[in-house]
C-alpha cells in the first residue's frame, strides 16, 4: 500500500465483485422478486429468511471438502469471542437443510420453502459472476419425487414466461444417480481417465483421486475430447434412478417442457443425488447457467438429520437481470404526481394533501429541500411522474392546484379544487 491507497486516503470504494444495485437499477431487481414472489406461492412455496453468516463446517459436509467452492471460494473467518470458524453463506441449501433440522420443519408434514438473499463466492468477478451475488433459492423438503423433481422445472417455466424471456432459455436435464451407482461410476471414472494422463491439466490429475466427477466439468478445450468418450454415468444408473429419471420425463412430457439429456451435467456441488438440472441461455457469454438444482435425497442426514429426501434449485438474479435488460424490459415504476410547492401556505397543505392522495392508493412524490419553482419543475420531470401537481401562493388561497402534464402532449395545464383532485385523477388517469 502507498499513500494514495483508497483505503488509506482517497474515497472508499465497495469491494471487489460486490456491487450496489443503485436506484437507476432496482426497479428491474423489485420487478424480477415480484414476480418470482408470485409465482413461487402460486405453487405453495412458503418464503422464509436465512442467516448470512453459518458455521464453515456446515458447508464442508454439505457442499464437500474437494469443491470449488469449499476449496478456494468460500469468505471464512475465526468469530473474535468464540475462535469458532464462521463462513458467508455460499450458498442456501445447506443452511435451510439445517434450519430444517434444528426446528423439525419436515417433522408433521413436508415442507415447501424459498428464500432470496446475497450469496458469497471468492471467484474471479466477470460479467455474470461476482463475488457477493443474489439468489433466488427454493426447495421442497421431504418429497420423494419425481412429480416434485418436474414441479420445480415446471414453475421455473412459468417464471420465465412471466418475466417475459422464455425465448432465452433453455432446459437441460440429467441423472447422476443413487450413491452406490456414483460409487461404481466413479470406480470406472480413474480407470478411463488414467490411461490418458497427458491429456490431463494439473487440477484434472488431483482431482482423479479426489474428486474425478468434477474432471468432467472442465472447460479446459485441450480435456474435451477425452471427456467426450468418457463413460457417462446415464447409462450406469440402478433401477431406482432409471426409474426417477423415466419419472420425471415423464412429467415434463406431459407438461409440455422442452429439454436436452446432457449426459455431462454434473453440478458443481457434492450433495446431489439423482435429478439434475439446469436453465441455461447464450446471451451472456462464459456466465450462461441462469439456473441450477436437483435432488439432495441424502442431505438431512449427513448434517444429522432423519433421512429426508429433497429437491431444489437457486437461480441467480444479477444473470436474470442482465436477461431482462437485454431484453429492453424497462419495468420502471414512476409516481402519479410530483408535488411542486412554494410558499409558506402552500407548503403547509402539501403535506396534508399528499397523505390523502397516498389514501386514495396514488403513488405521489413530494418535493423536498426547497428551491425555485424552475429547479422543482425539473426534479419533478426527473422523478417521470406523469403529473406536476403545484401550490404556490395563489393556489394556497383559493384551495386549487395547478396541474401539469408531464408526459402526455395535447394538454393545457389546468387548475383543480384541492377537494376535487382525487374525482378528478379518477377521471383522467386511467
Ligand atoms: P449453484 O449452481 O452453485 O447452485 O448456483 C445457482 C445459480 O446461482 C447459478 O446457476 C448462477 O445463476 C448463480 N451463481 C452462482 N455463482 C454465482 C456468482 N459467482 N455470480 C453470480 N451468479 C452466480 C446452488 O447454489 C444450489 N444451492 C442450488 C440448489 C438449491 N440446489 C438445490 N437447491
Amino acid at each position: 500500500m502507498n499513500d494514495t491507497t483508497p483505503s488509506t486516503r482517497g474515497t472508499l470504494q465497495a469491494v471487489r465483485g460486490m456491487n450496489h444495485i443503485l436506484p437507476d437499477d432496482a426497479p428491474l431487481w423489485l420487478h424480477l422478486e415480484d414476480t418470482a414472489r408470485r409465482v413461487f406461492e402460486q405453487y405453495g412455496y412458503r418464503f422464509l429468511r436465512m442467516p448470512v453468516v453459518e458455521p464453515t463446517p456446515l458447508f464442508v459436509r454439505s457442499i464437500g471438502e474437494a469443491t470449488d467452492v469449499v476449496e478456494k471460494e468460500m469468505y471464512s473467518f475465526e468469530d473474535k469471542l468464540s475462535g469458532e470458524s464462521l463462513t458467508l453463506r455460499p450458498e442456501a441449501t445447506a443452511g435451510i437443510v439445517r434450519a430444517a433440522i434444528q426446528h423439525s420443519l419436515t417433522y408433521e408434514r413436508p415442507q415447501r420453502v424459498w428464500t432470496h438473499g446475497p450469496m458469497f463466492r471468492h471467484e474471479r468477478p466477470q460479467k455474470g459472476r461476482y463475488r457477493q451475488f443474489h439468489q433466488l433459492n427454493l426447495e421442497a423438503l421431504g418429497f420423494a419425487g419425481p412429480d416434485v423433481d418436474a414441479e420445480q422445472i415446471v414453475l421455473l417455466a412459468r417464471l420465465w414466461k412471466a418475466l417475459g424471456i422464455e425465448d432465452c432459455v433453455t432446459l437441460k436435464i440429467n441423472s447422476i444417480g443413487d450413491p452406490a451407482d456414483r460409487r461404481a461410476y466413479r470406480e470406472a471414472l480413474p480407470a478411463y481417465f488414467s490411461h490418458r494422463v497427458d491429456v490431463l491439466d494439473d487440477d484434472a490429475q488431483r482431482r482423479l483421486s479426489t474428486n474425478p466427477l468434477r474432471i468432467l466439468d472442465s472447460k479446459n478445450p485441450a480435456m474435451q475430447s477425452v471427456i467426450e468418450d468418457a463413460p457417462r454415468m446415464l447409462e450406469q444408473l440402478g433401477t431406482d434412478a432409471r426409474t426417477h429419471f423415466d419419472g420425471l420425463r415423464q412429467w415434463l412430457d406431459r407438461a409440455g417442457i422442452a429439454y436436452e439429456i446432457d449426459t455431462r451435467l454434473v453440478r458443481g456441488l457434492d450433495y446431489y443425488n439423482r435429478s439434475v438440472f439446469e436453465w441455461v441461455t447464450d446471451r451472456l457469454g462464459a456466465q450462461g447457467t441462469v439456473a441450477g438444482g436437483g435432488r439432495y435425497d441424502g442431505l438431512f442426514e449427513s448434517l444429522g438429520g432423519k433421512p429426508t429426501p429433497a429437491c431444489g434449485f437457486a437461480a441467480g438474479m444479477e444473470r436474470l437481470v442482465l436477461l431482462l435488460r437485454e431484453n429492453e424490459q424497462k419495468a420502471a415504476p414512476a409516481p402519479l404526481a410530483y408535488l411542486v410547492h412554494q410558499s409558506d401556505a402552500a407548503t403547509a397543505l402539501v403535506w396534508r394533501l399528499a397523505e390523502t392522495l397516498r389514501d386514495a392508493g396514488h403513488d405521489i412524490v413530494l418535493h423536498a429541500g426547497g428551491g425555485g419553482m424552475k429547479s422543482q419543475m425539473k426534479k419533478a420531470d426527473a422523478s417521470g411522474a406523469r403529473f406536476a401537481l403545484i401550490l404556490a401562493e395563489d393556489e394556497a388561497r383559493d384551495h386549487t392546484v395547478t396541474v401539469k402534464w408531464l408526459r402526455e402532449t395535447g394538454h393545457e395545464q389546468q387548475t383543480v379544487p384541492i377537494d376535487g383532485l382525487i374525482a378528478w385523477l379518477a377521471a383522467v388517469a386511467v
